[in-house]
């Protein structure tokens, strides 16, 4: 009997109108357009804007745009899985919200939170569900409002992120597509240098953290960069060696997109030519969960049938790892 494996068949996104540049950034935090490109690749990133509308707003307008290009009706999705660090709401799950306003009528849906891997272990979730038989079609969304918990008077983090959303079908393949393997990793060390500290268990939203302004992400940037650099390269190579490919075997590198200077690092020692790294960091900057889904809907035309990506990705917590999938279809 052939193994069935995960692939994925199709693929949605959606990125906010309002364009928020380098420039514009310039006139809001002592910063400027020459040490936010050479210092992270970021030129630009989209804002929500908005009036209430939160991650579900982005997620849900990606998984139409999957929908409608798949041809399928939403009541055929057995499970939707919003990966978010950025939900609509802390308790009430974003992703059944999404599934009922998609009408995916006969799909259950819960939200995974990884922080920057959010998606990448998704990737994973959508994977077991669709080879142990149990589900047929798994719609995978990574969405992320970073705007809402970022502090635009902080120039260390306010020009890293952006707001958007992208969304993949993972559907059973027989032929040997889909996804191969996976090396998922995490270290609880990382919780001290991204988080935001308050409005969680250990600390509830009081207004003393808010006039501390402890509802925003704080990032220890240089900290975080050394962990992330090391080992999104290492289990890059590491998931090239036990599957035995060379550099030549590999068309595509999807790395998360957080800083140029890292996705240049993975790329280098993996030996990849620039050419075979999908970008688009410049555009969007860090959209946290909606990295991963955006550059394959970006890059959906060049992908090929049977080319070998190797995904990867390093977030808060800290978590990271590396997935290697074989391209399903030609668009
Ligand atoms: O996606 C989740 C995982 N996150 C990441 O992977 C992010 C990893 N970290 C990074 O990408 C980088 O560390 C940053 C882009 C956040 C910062 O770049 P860096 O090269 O590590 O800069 P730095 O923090 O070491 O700061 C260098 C200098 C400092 O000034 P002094 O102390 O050398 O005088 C900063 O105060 O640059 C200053 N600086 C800025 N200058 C202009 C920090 N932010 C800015 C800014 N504009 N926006």
């Amino acid at each position: 009997m052939k193994k069935t494996a995960a692939a994925i068949t199709a693929v949605g996104g959606y990125v906010p109108e309002f364009v928020l540049s380098n420039k514009v950034l310039e006139t809001m935090v002592d910063t400027n357009d020459e040490w936010i490109t050479t210092r992270t690749g970021i030129k630009e990133r989209r804002i929500l804007k908005e009036e209430n509308a939160g991650t579900s707003y982005m997620a849900i307008k990606a998984a139409e745009d999957l929908l409608q290009k798949r041809g399928i009706d939403a009541s055929e999705i057995d499970f939707v899985l919003v990966a978010t660090a950025t939900p609509d709401m802390p308790v009430a799950s974003t992703a059944a919200y999404v599934a009922s306003e998609i009408g995916a009528v006969n799909a259950f849906a819960y939200d995974l939170q990884a922080a920057c891997s959010s998606f990448l272990y998704g990737m994973s979730t959508a994977a077991s569900y669709i080879e142990s038989g149990r589900y047929k079609k798994v719609l995978v969304i990574g969405a992320d409002k970073m705007s809402s918990i970022i502090d635009y008077t902080d120039r260390t983090t306010c020009i890293i992120f952006g707001d958007g959303a992208g969304a993949v079908l993972f559907e059973p393949n027989e032929e040997g597509l889909g996804l191969q393997d996976e090396y998922l990793r995490s270290d609880g060390i990382g919780r001290q240098f991204l988080k935001i500290d308050a409005g969680g268990s250990i600390l509830p939203a009081s207004e003393e953290t808010i006039k501390n302004k402890q509802h925003y992400v704080f990032q220890d940037g240089k900290s975080v960069f050394k962990f992330a650099v090391s080992n999104m390269a290492d289990v890059s190579a590491l998931i090239m060696e036990r599957n035995n490919l060379t550099k030549d075997d590999v068309q595509w590198l999807a790395p998360h997109q957080a800083n140029k200077r890292i996705i240049d690092a993975t790329a280098n020692r993996m030996g990849l030519e620039a050419e075979k790294v999908l970008v688009n960091i410049d555009r969007y900057g860090n959209t946290t969960s909606a990295t991963l889904p955006l550059l394959l809907y970006d890059y959906e035309k060049q992908l090929k049938k049977g080319d070998n990506i190797i995904f990867a990705a390093f977030g808060g917590g800290f978590t990271w790892g590396s997935i290697y999938l074989k391209w399903a279809y030609n668009s």
